[in-house]
Order: C-alpha cells, then sequence, then structure tokens
C-alpha cells in the first residue's frame, strides 16, 4: 500500500470549500522531523492566504473533518496552521505482520498499467564503450527495473549507433590501415584501432581522411555491396562485445533496434513531413523550424544525407505504432537537451504527441580533478577495464575487513561489491549533476555507499545465522509486531514506506530517491539494532518479533538493491 497516496487521497475529499483538492493533497509530505508526527498536510496556510481566514482555523475544520482511519487519527494542529499526522502503533503493527507473508512488500498492481519504452545504453558501436555509457546503462536499467516491480509494461530499447560516421571512419581505417592477424586475434580491438587512428588524423586536421570517411559513410548508407558486406562482417563482433558488458552488469534488453534499422524509412519521414508542410527546404538542406529554438532540426543534409534526428524521427513513429507507449524515455548525456527539445516539438507537430517523451538527462563523471574522467595513463576510461579495476579495488577492501572468508568467497564478495559501488555511486547522485569518480569514496564500508547497504544486508542475515533461525519459520509463525521501543516503530515506517518511494522515484525518474530510502533504511537498522537486542530479547515473543523486524528489512534493502541493479551477498 502506497501510505502517502492513501493519505492524500483522504485530504482531498476534506479539502476546505473554495480550494482546489489536487493541490490541497499534494501538500501532504513525509514530516522531516519525527517529533511533528509521520507525515504533514501543509495545505492549509496557503488556501487560508487566498481565501482570507485564518490557518489555524482553517486547519481545525479540516483536522475535524478528515477521516484517516484506519492508518490514524485525527491530525494534530500545529504551529502556523500544519497537521500533523502520526500513523497509529497498532495499523503499524498489523501492517508489518501483514507484510511478512506478502513477497512483493506491499506493492500492488497500478490502476492503470503503462506501457513505458525506456532508450538506454545505446552506444555507438565499433567505437569502444568508455565510462560515461555506464549512465545511460546504470540509470536506464534502474528505471527499468522500478516501472517493472510497479507493475507496468517496460520495453527495454538499446538505440545502437550503429549507422552513423564512425562506421565511415572504420571503413576508411579498414581499407588503408587493417592489420588482418590483429583482426584475426581480436576483432573489436582491431576496430578500435583504426577507429583512434582515424579520429586522431582526423582531430589533427586531415580533412582528406574526414572526407574519405564521410565518402565511406554515405557508401555504405546508399548500398554499396562492398561497404555493406564489411558492415554485415563487423557487427557481429561489437555485439558480441557489447553483449559481454551487457552481461557482466546484469543489463537485458528488450530489443536492441538500432540506427541502421530504420534506415529503410528515413526517406519516408523526410517525404510525408514535406508533404505536410513542416519540413521546408532551406540552404539546400531541408529542416524544421521549431519555435523558441535558434536552429531548426535539420532532416536532410545538403549532400542529401539522413542523419541523427531523421533516424530518431522514424524511431518515434516505430515505437508509436508497436507499442502505443505512454512514457518514452530517454536515458541521454545533458549536453543532447536541445536535440531532443527539437525533436519532441517536431514529433508532436508531425501528430505524434500522444505519448509522454521525455529527455532523462544526466551529468558527466569527471575525475578527481573535476575534468572528466581519465584512466592514469590519460585514456578516456574503457568501460571494461573500469569494471575489473572496480572489482580489483573492491577486493583490497574485502581482503581488508573479511579475512575469515576463504579467497574464493573473497573472490566472489569483490565482484559483487565492486560493481555495485559503481552503479551505486552513479545512481546516488541526482542525476542531473556531474560526479566526481572516486575509488575511496565510493567503496567505504561507512556512507552513503552500495558497499555498505550491501554490508548491512549481509549483516541481518547473520543474525539468522547466528540465531540458528531460518527466516521462513518466522515467517510462518506470524509473530505480533512489537513496537514499543521508537528504534522498532522507526524501522517498521520507514519498511512500510517503499511503495511510496518507488512512485515517487518512477514519477520523477529519479534513482537516487530510491538510493536515499535505502541508507535511511539502513540507518534506522543501525539504531535500531544497537538499541533492541534481537537474539536476547526478553521474551521469546519479543525476539520473534524483532526477528521479523530484521527479515523484512533485509528483504526490502535485498529488493531495493535489485531494483539498482546491485546484488547481495549473505556474507561479507
Ligand atoms: N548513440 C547516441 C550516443 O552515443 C545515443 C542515442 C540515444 N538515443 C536516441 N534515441 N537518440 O550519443
Amino acid at each position: 500500500m502506497n501510505i502517502i497516496e492513501t493519505l492524500r487521497q483522504a485530504f482531498a475529499a476534506a479539502t476546505p470549500e473554495g480550494g482546489e483538492p489536487a493541490a490541497f493533497a499534494a501538500a501532504v509530505r513525509p514530516s522531516t522531523d519525527p517529533k511533528f508526527g509521520d507525515y504533514q498536510a501543509n495545505g492549509c496556510m496557503g488556501l487560508a492566504k487566498a481565501l482570507k481566514k485564518d490557518p489555524r482555523e482553517l486547519a481545525r475544520v479540516v483536522a475535524a473533518a478528515v477521516d484517516l482511519a484506519p492508518l490514524a487519527g485525527p491530525p494534530e494542529v500545529a504551529g502556523p496552521g500544519f497537521l500533523n499526522v502520526r500513523l497509529r502503533d497498532d495499523w503499524v503493527a498489523a501492517a508489518l505482520r501483514d507484510l511478512l507473508g506478502d513477497e512483493r512488500l506491499g506493492l500492488i498492481p497500478p490502476e492503470r498499467r503503462k506501457t513505458v519504452v525506456i532508450d538506454y545504453s545505446s552506444p555507438n558501436v565499433a567505437k569502444p564503450m568508455h565510462v560515461g555509457h555506464v549512465r545511460s546503462t546504470v540509470i536506464g536499467e534502474s528505471l527499468a527495473r522500478i516501472f517493472t516491480a510497479l507493475g507496468h509494461e517496460v520495453i527495454r530499447d538499446n538505440h545502437l549507433g550503429d549507422w552513423g560516421s564512425q562506421f565511415g571512419m572504420i571503413l576508411w581505417g579498414w581499407k588503408n590501415h587493417r592489420d588482418e592477424a590483429a583482426f584475426a586475434a581480436d576483432p573489436v580491438g582491431e576496430l578500435a584501432r583504426l577507429y583512434r587512428l582515424a579520429q586522431s588524423k582526423i582531430q589533427a586536421g586531415a580533412t582528406e581522411v574526414e572526407e574519405a570517411a564521410r565518402v565511406e559513410t554515405a557508401k555504405l548508407h546508399e548500398g554499396d555491396p562492398e561497404n555493406r558486406a564489411l558492415w554485415e562482417r563487423f557487427m557481429p563482433h561489437c555485439l558480441a562485445a557489447l553483449r559481454g558488458v551487457y552481461d557482466r552488469l546484469g543489463v537485458a534488453f528488450d530489443v536492441q533496434l538500432g540506427e541502421s534499422f530504420y534506415d529503410p524509412s528515413l526517406a519516408d519521414v523526410v517525404q510525408d513531413l514535406e508533404v505536410k508542410g513542416i519540413a521546408v527546404p532551406s540552404e539546400g538542406a531541408t529542416v524544421v523550424f521549431v519555435e523558441g529554438m535558434k536552429a531548426p532540426l535539420i532532416v536532410r543534409k545538403q549532400d542529401g544525407a539522413f542523419n541523427y534526428a531523421t533516424t530518431d524521427l522514424a524511431t518515434i513513429q516505430y515505437r508509436e505504432e508497436t507499442w502505443h507507449p505512454d512514457e518514452v524515455l530517454y536515458v541521454v548525456d545533458h549536453r543532447q537537451g536541445d536535440h531532443f527539445k527539437a525533436l519532441f516539438a517536431v514529433a508532436r507537430r508531425w501528430g505524434y504527441g500522444r505519448a509522454d517523451l521525455e529527455h532523462v538527462a544526466f551529468g558527466t563523471i569527471l575525475g578527481r580533478d573535476r575534468k572528466p574522467f581519465k584512466t592514469r595513463d590519460g585514456d578516456v576510461v574503457g568501460l571494461e577495464s573500469l569494471l575489473d579495476e572496480a572489482v580489483a579495488e573492491a577486493r583490497k577492501v574485502v581482503d581488508a575487513n573479511s579475512p575469515d572468508l576463504d579467497p574464493e568467497q573473497r573472490g566472489r564478495v569483490a565482484e559483487v561489491v565492486g560493481l555495485g559501488a559503481i552503479k551505486y555511486a552513479d545512481l546516488s547522485q541526482n542525476r542531473l549533476s556531474d560526479y566526481v569518480f572516486d575509488w575511496d569514496k565510493m567503496l567505504a564500508m561507512n556512507g552513503n555507499t552500495g558497499a555498505y547497504l550491501q554490508y548491512a544486508y549481509a549483516r541481518i542475515r547473520s543474525i539468522f545465522r547466528k540465531g540458528d533461525v531460518t527466516p521462513e519459520s518466522v515467517r510462518d509463525r506470524r509473530p505480533a509486531i512489537a513496537l514499543s521501543h521508537p528504534a522498532e516503530r522507526a524501522l517498521g515506517v520507514q519498511v512500510l514506506r517503499l511503495p511510496e518511494t518507488l512512485e515517487l522515484a518512477a514519477g520523477e525518474l529519479k534513482p537516487n530517491i530510491l538510493t536515499d530510502y535505502l541508507f535511511d533504511l539502513a540507518n534506522k537498522f543501525s539504531t535500531f539494532f544497537e538499541e533492541c537486542p534481537v537474539l536476547k530479547a526478553e521474551s521469546a515473543d519479543r525476539r520473534d518479533s524483532r526477528l521479523a523486524l530484521c527479515d523484512l528489512t533485509a528483504r526490502t534493502m535485498k529488493l531495493g538493491l535489485q531494483l539498482l541493479g546491485i546484488d547481495v551477498i549473505d556474507r561479507m
């Protein structure tokens, strides 16, 4: 059950005359301080001002009218007109007891099931994946898992850049500088070398290389047999290399419809836009002018070639016709903001405005020097070596902290902790901000890190091992939950907040709302564990009640981390 939503509905129904129920309900928030109860309804002050009434008087009227049963009694009027809601202990205890037998931890199917397409990862193949791709992959995967857990239908689409100018660069490299033996031994490595070679020449001002690469791209698009054959030869290797990274990150797509997939429809897209008077000729190109934007969206270049934007328009059309999505999320670097703004405006004019198109933007990963993150030797960090480094760094921490585990176990722990650290560091940031990549910080066992949460989980598992009890047996006994200590109550209420947290994270498209929640959960568990003996509780009933809280916390932690794409381990 979503507690805040239930309270909001009750307050909406008790909105004073002259007020707007939706706005009044939206002013219900979790309390910032437990002194003020669990939730607060803050709508009376603003409304009193608009209606020229006394806010405390208005709050008293609402307090008398609102029916919060069975969750809470009448709210308390406080300060200038706040309404403080304290959940009833007996209701909290009963709700927790119900959760013990609920595999879904209180998540119920949505009133309306949405179809959500998530366009994420979407690297340019044949160019080595780098650290920047981690953000799109990790954020997109987490959003996909959160929407799925909430009962929505999710289509995970890896919109691969498999048709762009980087292929022209590789084709030029292949024709002029290939090393067949190197390709046979390590195809992707050789393609990456050729790409870098072309790139460095172009960067050094070799316009003839740039032009030659452009011609190769154009020939590929025109259907030149040699270039098409090479493309078909290279692609499987590129895809296999990507799959290796995705497997390791626990990412699986429903579809991988790259740019090449849309190539056959691009001419029709532009023609349709022209017929409808949306696209117009301009300086030899075909463009769409967008209100409020300096540059128009180019859909056919002067040389006749279609581009990234044309492909994205074809993609919008295909997705609409294939899945009729309610939402399409583009998890892409913030630097593409203008592209998406223009793209969405054009799509709406074109008649594809039904779905909610959202650019889920994110900032850049920086090194400790606050410049885009590089390895020690100055390379942009390749994704695979980054993952290896994460595991190696985690291994050092595990070796230091868990000498009692055997080396093989430590290896497994290091893999889970290392990958978890990278993901968690990324997800726990507000995605719009840049963040500094720092191994020490992200592997710290204390603080808002993946390792700290994984450790909290493992610690709970060890309580059960020590007590020689299984969580299943506690669940079967369905003990009454006692909330006599404030730490028990605080932990229990936090557990009950999972559904509203996930709704909020999905609504705002921000996994960091979930990481904050889990960090809070771990801290509340820590206080509980310090203050309330579990295995040595004063009675068998109390022991069972506390074990039940432990089990609920562990399951919430495990599910929460899983929705971030992070695994847990039983021993750390
Ligand atoms: N391949 C692009 C890049 O690496 C990202 C594609 C994002 N998705 C989209 N539909 N444009 O910059």
